[in-house]
């Protein structure tokens, strides 16, 4: 029997987030995306209301360090609605990573308002890996302030990252 061919939608997606910092989960949900869209535009919140330990600079640049041979990888900041910035960049689908059912209420809510906001927008949750069901960029900080390792969890550029983050606020 012939192998059908998939074809996949030729469009991309949105991928928006704090980011702070970006982790495997977060990239496995990227790579993910590849598989159906053929760009994906990560949006990095400039001002999340929980004040980020790193800068949006940072941000982007931990993100098109670890994709930069990717041509079909954007990076881009954005504040204010999301819907907005999904319109002003020609797309008209948000990509969410679903982990946990502990998700499901916030990102359901986030998934219809943005609808009410947008009808013509459209989110698609994806769900990671089971080996980063339990990864957020939260724990991610709290395990390396504690002293525990990150391998896997992050990539390694980021692990650096914090390293250099801390070696600076411990010295000032
Ligand atoms: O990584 P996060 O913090 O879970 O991402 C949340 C994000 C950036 C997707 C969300 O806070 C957002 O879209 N903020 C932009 C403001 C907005 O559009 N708010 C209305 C959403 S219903």
């Amino acid at each position: 029997m012939s192998k059908k061919t998939y074809s996949p939608a030729k469009q991309r997606a949105v991928y928006p987030g704090s980011f702070d910092p970006i982790t495997s989960g977060h990239v496995d949900i990227i790579q993910r995306g590849l598989k159906i869209f053929d760009k994906i535009l990560v949006a990095v919140l400039e001002n999340p209301k929980k004040k980020p330990l790193f800068t949006t600079k940072e941000r982007m640049s931990m993100i098109q360090d670890y994709f930069v041979d990717q041509g079909n990888i954007e990076v881009k900041a954005f504040d204010g609605l999301l819907v907005e910035f999904v319109k002003n960049n020609n797309a008209n689908i948000v990509i969410r990573g679903l982990r946990a059912i502990s998700d499901f209420e916030y990102e359901f809510q986030m998934a219809l308002m943005n609808r009410k906001l947008d009808p013509e927008i459209e989110t698609l949750f994806m769900m990671p890996n089971l080996r980063y069901s339990f990864l957020s960029s939260k724990l991610v900080k709290e395990i390396f302030m504690l002293g525990g390792g990150l391998k896997d969890l992050v990539p390694e550029q980021v692990e650096k990252k914090l390293k250099e983050k801390f070696k600076k606020s411990a010295h000032a």
